[in-house]
């Protein structure tokens, strides 16, 4: 019987029916049950009990692959003895003071030295922090009030951000060539639209347009490499050169937003395109799967942190047990990781690739390294090069089936079109994985000789 939505989330809703029950009643007091909106799976979210190593225990009493990983952020997977030791070392010390700690230099140093473009690095508690504060740094330093952001592009919660990451309703979200900001959520500040302006994705003469026309209030660009919730599209390497030139000739400062592309190469996924941005996003891995974010950059633009000129505090910001988390966590990725880790994922798209242009399947996994997505679009062998694209052409019913049906085959990717590997994963797993995305497809598709 070919899978269908409904067959597919009726099961799933058996299969991890204590969790859909927690969903419901935990409501009463956390609005949705959960504190985070990415978290709903489909019909709700599956609840964790443990996790260890490249599995998590469900709730419900399923032990799954995690090909999630808490949003690519815990690349080690889970209870990796290198962070448990981190963490048990420092707690009997305590945790939580009004005083720095050392190994958060320590940490910053590891960053500096792994990253060529940052010289200097503030922490705080996560990305979307970080995001903020690399905005304030560029206003300060250049003296501009406006931003810009890519369609498609995910900074986190601040309001700057929220806004066409996926740009829909695509009747306002203006031509492809001259993108509008469409906000992504009720609730924003009324003047958020008007100071941002938005790119459109691997369109080099469209952004030296509108980059032209604004330079005179831009204080930055800020950008993914490899774009993760709004769609994993990457950058074309001459589209960010060039945009690189651009910004130079036009005084714009980059932001690049290696908040999960720091995964893709031991010295940040900058190193891989050759280009040196002013300020860079650090956050998931750094912290080994506590909360920490940063922002890295050239030092002259933290003189006026320095002086004290632009603010940039908060309770938790560079907290111990992250940072002592983080360090052993860079340790543990040397590069010798990153390879093992980045060829098992190339592992997985190449096989898949090359069997789904085999038989024709309208099926693609593409990204760099260890974050993947996959598409499964209107025709055999398209190419992706901007969330429009996706918008066009995905089979979104499709998409949902497969992710679901992923989770009642013992395997939690994340919801739509990505995955992330952890240290712990064996080529068994990526096996694994590919077995089941093979027989989902052929479940849609019919199985081809
Ligand atoms: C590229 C990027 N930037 C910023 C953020 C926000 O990070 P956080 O959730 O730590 O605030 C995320 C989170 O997924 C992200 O993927």
């Amino acid at each position: 019987m070919p899978l269908t939505l409904g067959s597919v989330v009726e099961r799933f809703k058996k299969k991890f029916s204590v969790s859909g029950e927690k969903s419901a009643a935990y409501g009463s007091h956390i609005p949705g049950g959960y504190s985070r909106s990415s978290l709903t799976f489909g019909p709700h979210a599956i609840y964790v009990e443990r996790g260890d190593g490249q599995y998590i225990d469900t709730i419900d009493g399923h032990r799954l692959l995690d090909f999630h990983n808490n949003f690519s952020c815990t690349i080690l997977g889970h209870n990796h003895p290198r962070i448990r030791e981190a963490i048990f070392d420092l707690v009997p010390k305590g945790f939580s003071f009004g005083n720095p700690m050392e190994h958060e230099h320590q940490l910053a140093k590891m960053l500096c030295e792994r990253i060529e473009s940052v010289e200097k690095v503030i922490f705080s508690c996560s990305s979307s922090e970080a995001c903020l504060s690399a905005v304030r740094i560029a206003r300060a330093n250049t003296g501009k009030n406006k931003i810009a952001k890519f369609e498609g592009g995910y900074h986190g919660l601040g309001d700057p951000f929220v806004l066409s990451i996926h740009p829909v309703p695509l009747l306002l979200a203006g031509p492809a060539t001259r993108p509008k900001p469409v906000a992504n959520t009720a609730g924003l500040s009324t003047t958020s639209c008007e100071d941002v302006i938005v790119l459109p994705q691997n369109d080099l003469e469209a952004c030296r347009r509108i980059l032209a026309d604004n330079a005179g209030d831009l204080a930055a660009v800020i950008l993914e490499l490899q774009c993760g919730a709004g769609g994993v599209i990457r950058l074309d390497e001459p589209f960010v050169q060039g945009l690189g030139e651009i910004l130079r000739t036009l005084g714009i400062l980059m932001i690049v937003d290696e908040t999960i592309t720091l995964r893709a190469a031991y010295h940040g996924m900058q190193s891989l395109y050759g280009v040196k941005p002013d300020l860079t996003v650090l956050g998931k891995i750094i912290g080994g799967g506590l909360p920490l974010g940063a922002v890295g950059g050239r030092a002259e633009l933290f003189r006026m942190n320095e002086a004290g000129e632009v603010f940039h505090s908060g309770t938790h910001h560079g907290h111990p047990l992250s940072t002592k988390a983080g360090i052993a966590c860079l340790e543990v990725m040397n590069e010798a990781t990153y390879d093992r880790l980045n060829s098992l994922g190339h592992s997985i798209q190449t096989e898949l690739n090359r069997w789904a242009k085999q038989h024709d399947y309208p099926f693609s996994v593409n990204g760099v390294g260890s974050h993947l997505g996959y598409e499964i679009s209107d025709r055999p062998g398209r190419v992706y090069k901007s969330c429009r694209d996706i918008l066009a052409y995905s089979n979104e019913e499709h998409m949902q089936i497969f992710a679901f049906e992923m989770a009642n085959r013992g395997i939690f990717p994340m919801y739509r079109g990505q995955i992330a590997l952890s240290e712990p994963m064996t080529a068994a797993d990526a096996q694994q994985f590919i077995r089941v995305g093979k027989e989902i497809i052929e479940a849609l598709y019919g199985t081809k000789q």
